[in-house]
């Protein structure tokens, strides 16, 4: 057998081929499928992207109205799956309400049929309608309150913020919204698309890929950076603390949160879009001092970390975003999942059409025949 050199994090390792998307970290380009994102940001829809994704051509017309009528009619949760999230403590993040939630469905849906394609799409239908849905219930049910039942006369992500707010969305917040879900919804091989493949290759239920993947996402340093940058604004307070505190950070050498990139050594695409949503966010409802500081951050980062590629994420401005929504902090990253779920289910798609079960190798650095010590003598 080969032995290849150990890289920490598999930096730069290939861990499967895939035509789902791709990313010049130099250049600073994400396409999905091969079409810009910056395209369709301007002019899909978060559904129709994730058509894209998953079966991968755009849909037709009649393809669409077919996706997106599905996905209306699964939206609703069983009262069972309801009156389990009832019992989660409120004090729990919502990103283990979600995982466990996801978790089970499967115990709901518990046929497993992966050869057959009516059953990879209701599942995918099943996921991408109803993880919104127990993402606003958990919220409600937090706080003591029934959750709110989807309304079909209100498109995917109105429908959401609807069920959040309990009032139907401007409709600029819903269409940028709708957007940021396009931005969120798909990256290469980052670490939850990996874990999704990993559990995938053991041709367990779709249902455990996701919970497996939102188990991965929730961590700061992915998914959960989105809060960590509003904390860490909060933090700064004024523009003026801003190069205090990053000197003191880079100082302590802590991460600022919401910069750098494994792959993107430009300042990544996604943020870019989603800083001028924010200002058109701005714009309309008022504007926000975190965006000055924010903004300041960027430009001492810059000067201070430009020369080691260090820019702004994509979870640098997305918290901005929801927040002028008036989302809590704790749902930015279920919303990432939200958005996620859809790019975990093309990699499954992809990962069963040519599987392997994953079983890298490892380089063994413990002990050899060490003799057992009874327990009296240790
Ligand atoms: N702040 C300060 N220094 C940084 C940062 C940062 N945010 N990111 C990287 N560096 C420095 C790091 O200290 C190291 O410097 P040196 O070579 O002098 O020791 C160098 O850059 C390489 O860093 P690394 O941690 O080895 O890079 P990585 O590719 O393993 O990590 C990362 C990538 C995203 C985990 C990291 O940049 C990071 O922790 N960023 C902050 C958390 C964050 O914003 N995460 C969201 C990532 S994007 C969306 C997502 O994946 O969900």
């Amino acid at each position: 057998m080969m032995v290849c050199e150990y890289k920490p994090g598999l930096e730069g390792i290939p861990a499967a081929q895939s035509s789902i998307s791709y990313v010049d970290g130099q250049k600073g380009i994400l396409e999905y499928r091969g079409i810009r994102i910056e395209e369709l940001a301007a002019k899909s829809t978060f559904l129709e992207t994730a058509y894209l994704l998953i079966w991968g051509e755009l849909p037709s017309k009649e393809e669409l109205k077919a996706f997106e009528e599905e996905v209306r009619l699964h939206r609703r949760i069983k009262y069972r799956i309801r009156d389990m999230m009832k019992c989660f403590p409120e004090s729990g993040h919502p990103m283990d309400a979600l995982q466990a939630s996801a978790a089970a469905l499967g115990l709901f849906y518990s046929l497993r049929d992966l050869h057959n394609p009516a059953y990879i799409r209701d599942s995918v239908v099943r996921l991408i309608a109803t993880i919104p849905t127990m993402v606003a219930a958990f919220q409600l049910m937090r706080k003591g309150n029934d959750p709110v039942k989807p309304r079909d006369d209100l498109d995917y992500s109105a429908n959401f913020l609807y069920m959040l707010h309990e009032k139907e969305p401007d409709a600029l917040a819903a269409k940028i919204f709708d957007i940021c879900l396009i931005l969120h919804v798909e990256h290469t091989m980052n670490a939850s698309t990996f874990s999704a493949r990993v559990t995938a290759s053991t041709l367990t239920d779709p249902y455990a890929v996701v919970a497996s993947a939102v188990g991965t996402l929730g961590g700061p340093l992915h998914g959960g950076a989105n809060e960590e940058v509003i904390q860490m604004l909060e933090e700064i307070g004024s523009v003026e603390n801003v190069r205090p505190y990053v000197e003191e950070r880079l100082q302590n050498k802590q991460k600022l949160m919401g910069f750098g990139h494994r792959v993107y050594k430009v300042k990544d695409p996604r943020a870019i879009i989603l800083q001028e949503l924010a200002e058109q966010l701005f714009d309309k409802f008022g504007g926000d001092k975190y965006y000055e500081i924010a903004q300041e951050m960027e430009r001492v980062v810059e000067e201070k970390l430009g020369h080691k590629g260090i820019y702004p994420n994509v979870d640098f401005y997305s918290g901005l975003v929801y927040r002028k929504m008036g989302i809590p902090t704790d749902l930015f990253t279920p919303i990432f999942a939200i958005a996620r779920v859809a790019g975990w289910l093309a990699h499954w798609k992809e990962q069963l059409a040519e599987n392997r079960i994953f079983r890298p190798t490892q380089v063994y650095n413990g002990k050899h025949e060490v003799p057992y010590t009874p327990l009296d003598q240790r």
